[in-house]
């Protein structure tokens, strides 16, 4: 089961997760209730995390992300209501 270490207001929460979970999804049942989501839907940018490690096993940003974080991928931010959790992954969100 992947890992998940999330930084936020200068806490660090880890946790493991199914493989291939969806940490909105999760946050919704809250079974990872730090995390701050709002749509689900890839709309909002509220999910907005930043990768510190774990970044090369994600998918590639699908067009939602591509559409509303444009050169913020390239920082390493990502939409986390549009990732699945397949490995460790480090994370940051303000
Ligand atoms: S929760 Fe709205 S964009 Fe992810």
């Amino acid at each position: 089961m992947p890992t998940v270490k999330l930084h936020q207001n200068g806490e660090v929460y880890q946790q493991e997760v199914d493989a291939n979970s969806n940490l909105v999804v999760l946050a919704g049942v809250k079974k990872f209730p730090h995390l701050k989501y709002g749509c689900g839907m890839g709309k909002c940018t509220k999910c907005t995390v930043k990768v510190i490690s774990g970044g090369e096993s994600l998918p590639e940003p699908n067009w939602k992300e591509n559409k509303m974080l444009g050169d913020k991928l390239g920082e390493g931010y990502r939409l986390a209501c549009q990732l699945y959790i397949s490995e460790n992954i480090e994370i940051v969100q303000e």
